[in-house]
């Protein structure tokens, strides 16, 4: 196929080398929080102090980080191929954006954005945000970091199902295939006959429904399967 359509999937895996500590491997983020706590609109409701403040550290964190060969091999792909190709990501550190892509499709949200928990209205995030800042929209005091939590539904869902639906390749990088829809996107791509790909340091929950499974470091699978896309 001269120019196949490419749907990607990022996780937390392709930030690790970057210094970005990743959900479920040992001693990750949910080791050391409880996702009921942080990453619930109960939990936020209950002490929203501990939740933005969660958030700030790994803004600040982000902030500080550098994009690796992973995210820079995606950034040449997305440059340099003729076909279509949609990033989609479930992280929310912009390290896509530092490497130089560009359309990212934040399914969980991003770490920049702040969102109106009472109209919805989006802005840039300050790099540390304040319990009961004031939307600049409808000035309620319902600011909240722009992170899709558990019980909320990911962003974008029907841009990317329109992608899987047209997929030629579809490729999992960096990530557990814990969390839902995002570990259910293999099905679909099976489901139009796109060929399958996993890159990931451990085998995923769903290794099993990839037909091409390329075990390691991202900042080395993924520029040598780039090379392997621009140059057939
Ligand atoms: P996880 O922490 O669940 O999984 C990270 C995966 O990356 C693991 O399978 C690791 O084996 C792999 N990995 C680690 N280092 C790697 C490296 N250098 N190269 C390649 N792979 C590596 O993170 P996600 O799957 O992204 O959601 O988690 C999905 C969602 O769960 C997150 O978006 C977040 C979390 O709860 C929300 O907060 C809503």
């Amino acid at each position: 196929m001269a120019h196949p359509s490419i749907v990607i999937l990022t996780g937390a895996g392709i930030s690790a080398e970057s210094g970005l500590g990743t959900f479920r491997d040992e001693g990750g983020l949910w080791a050391q929080h409880r996702i009921e706590d942080v990453a619930t609109p109960e939990g936020f409701a209950r002490d929203p102090e501990l939740v933005v403040s969660f958030y700030n550290t790994r803004r600040a964190q982000a902030h500080e980080a550098v994009h690796n060969a992973g995210h820079d091999a995606l950034a040449r792909l997305q440059h340099e191929h003729k076909g279509e190709v949609l990033l989609v990501t479930q992280n929310v550190d912009g390290l896509h954006e530092k490497a130089g892509s560009v359309d990212v499709v934040h399914m969980h949200g991003a770490l920049d954005s702040a969102l109106c928990g009472a109209c919805d209205h989006r802005w840039p995030a300050p790099l540390k945000m304040h319990v009961g800042e004031t939307c600049p929209k409808c000035n309620q005091p319902s600011a909240r970091p722009d992170i899709v939590w558990f019980g909320e539904i990911p962003y974008h869902m029907d841009r990317i199902e329109q992608a899987l639906a047209q997929a030629d390749i579809f490729v999992a990088i960096g990530t557990s295939g814990n969390v839902y829809p995002a570990a259910g996107f293999v099905q679909m791509a099976r489901h139009v006959g796109a060929k399958t790909v996993e890159m990931n340091l451990d085998p995923s929950e769903t290794v099993a429904l990839f037909e091409d499974t390329r075990p390691g470091k991202a900042s080395l699978t993924v520029p040598q399967w780039v090379d392997g896309i621009l140059t057939s």
